[in-house]
């Protein structure tokens, strides 16, 4: 039976734009629950700071940019050199445009660029994970969608558009993969305050973390990167064998109601 402090003893784990924020966090929860945990991104410096931080023995930093097919190529025939298998991938990685409301003001540049990250980089990361968890019949594939996989009107249309196409890529996947007993599931979250939220509003963390607090469904509990990190490491256990083609919303319920449609809004004072 799995250990409930080391629910990932003896796998092998590589994420991707694990130098900072969610994918930072989640590597470093992985390793404490037993992974080997191999840390891709194009951010040479943090991604090898959270290496340092991790220990040389359960973790190493790989270059990758996961537009590209060969980095990724290489970042999953690297973690089989390492460590002899890849039992999670985790497709992270992510980016945001520049904030322009307005269709009309929308390069088609930036729109290129977040739907290369956020939807090319997961369906290579995907690929190539595939590559070799098929020869072996077991894997958990994890993707970063966002709560905008569902919702819309609360980010770019590049992003919006780019995370419904993650939830889309994750069912697909998970028909074809299940085959092969590899799970392939996606995680989206409310936001939180993280690099890439706070230039993109640019707001300071706390101003920021409190108008989201304001906004959210749930009070009294604050969104953090370990809230996303735990959830990935429930999709990544065994505890989670059955489970696959799944969009593990972590919104506290934000993006099922419709505010303007709330019959159950209490006076303040109660
Ligand atoms: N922060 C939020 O509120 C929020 C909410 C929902 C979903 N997400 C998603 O979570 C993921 C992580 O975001 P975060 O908030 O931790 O942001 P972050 O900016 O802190 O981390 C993103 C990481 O991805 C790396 N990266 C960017 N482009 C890359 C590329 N081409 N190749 C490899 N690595 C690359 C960056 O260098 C960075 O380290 C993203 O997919 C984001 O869309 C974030």
């Amino acid at each position: 039976m799995t250990s409930p402090t080391r629910r990932l003893e003896g796998k092998v784990a590589l994420i991707t734009g694990a130098a900072s924020g969610i994918g930072e966090c989640t590597a470093k929860l992985f390793a404490q629950h037993g992974a080997k945990v191999v840390i891709v991104d194009i951010q040479d410096e943090p991604g090898q700071a959270v290496c340092e931080t991790i220990g040389s023995s359960s973790s190493i930093y790989v270059h990758c940019n996961v537009t590209d097919e060969d980095d990724v190529k290489n970042a999953v025939d690297i973690t089989i050199a390492t460590y002899g298998k890849l039992d999670i991938m985790f497709c992270n990685a992510g980016i945001m445009d520049p904030k322009k409301p307005r269709i009309t003001d929308n390069e088609k540049s930036d729109f290129e660029r977040v739907l290369s990250v956020n939807v090319t980089g997961v369906f290579l990361s995907m690929k190539h994970a595939a590559r070799v968890m098929v020869p072996i019949r077991a894997g958990s594939i994890i993707s970063m969608a966002s709560m905008t996989s569902n919702i819309a009107g609360g980010a770019s249309h590049a992003y919006c558009g780019a995370k419904h196409a993650v939830a889309g890529l994750t069912k697909n996947v998970a028909v074809e993969l299940g085959q092969f007993g590899i799970r392939v599931n996606c995680l989206s979250p409310y936001a939180m305050v993280t690099t890439l939220t706070t230039s993109f509003t640019g707001r300071e963390p706390k101003d920021l973390e409190s108008a989201l607090n304001h906004l959210g469904n749930l009070k009294g509990e604050t969104l953090r990167a370990d809230d996303v990190a735990n959830a990935a490491l429930f999709l990544a256990s065994d505890e989670a064998k059955y489970i696959s083609g799944h969009n593990l919303f972590i919104d506290g319920g934000f993006s099922i109601v419709n505010p303007s449609f709330n019959m159950f809004k209490y006076p303040k004072d109660v």
